[in-house]
């Protein structure tokens, strides 16, 4: 099978949704590669940050995102690990801030376009599970099953609450509701690539349902269609 036909899952949907969870446990279940594209665009707002680029600069960040030096990778106990030019920034990129960041870089046309070839090399036999907000609609529109995953807010809020507390890091409830609202806000309003389900997506309501259910569902799914 070549590279550019090897079959494809999206997951797109908003922040806290349950996404990178179901996305990680589909991708395993079948034995596929997994594309985190939040974490590249937390990535290249963590390199700008790094480097003093403005993160307003499209130009300055398309140009960093296009030299950055990724690697993914798992620890150990099987826990996602990312380096950045060598260095281990798997913590760093999953801080409340780092999203807010990268929610703001993503909103430039030109750190897209640069990031959308890098995404596009993840296509790998046997498949492709591939995580984001614009994965059926713009990365992956050939893609053989597209899902879209909403949770109602307050639980996305909760669950990112627990998600934090879980890695040890600062998390308040309150605030994180509001910076859920401000990126859903953010991520559907802008003009390029907004967060919207592709219109052949199946939209799963994750709401009161477990990761389990959610992946079994998914599974499901793809037994169909695939
Ligand atoms: O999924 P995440 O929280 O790691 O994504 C961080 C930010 O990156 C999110 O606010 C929107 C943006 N993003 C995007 O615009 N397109 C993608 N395919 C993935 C993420």
């Amino acid at each position: 099978m070549t590279r550019t036909n090897a079959p494809i899952i999206t997951i797109d949907g908003p922040s806290g949704s349950g996404k990178g969870t179901v996305s990680r446990a589909v991708a395993h279940t079948l034995g596929w590669a997994l594309l985190d594209s939040g974490a590249l665009y937390r990535l290249v707002a963590l390199a700008g940050r790094k480097a003093g680029v403005d993160l307003g600069d499209g130009q300055g960040l398309a140009a960093l995102a296009t030299g950055l030096d990724i690697r993914f990778g798992a620890n150990p106990a099987g826990g996602e690990q990312i380096w950045l030019d060598g260095q281990d920034v798997s913590n760093a990129i999953r801080t409340e801030e780092a999203g807010n960041d990268a929610s703001r870089v993503a909103v430039l046309l030109p750190v897209r376009e640069a990031l959308l070839e890098r995404q596009r090399r993840f296509v790998a036999a046997p498949g492709l599970v591939a995580d984001g907000r614009d994965m059926g609609t713009v990365v992956f529109p050939q893609a053989q099953l597209k899902i879209f995953l909403i949770a109602e807010p307050g639980e996305r809020a909760l669950r990112r609450y627990k998600q934090l507390k879980e890695k040890g890091l600062p998390a308040s409830l309150p605030r994180l509701s509001e910076d859920i609202a401000e990126r859903d806000r953010r991520d559907a309003s802008r003009a390029v690539s907004p967060l919207r389900a592709s219109a052949d997506a199946v939209v799963l309501d994750s709401t009161g349902m477990t990761i389990d259910a959610v992946v079994a569902r998914i599974m499901q799914l793809a037994k169909d269609r695939l």
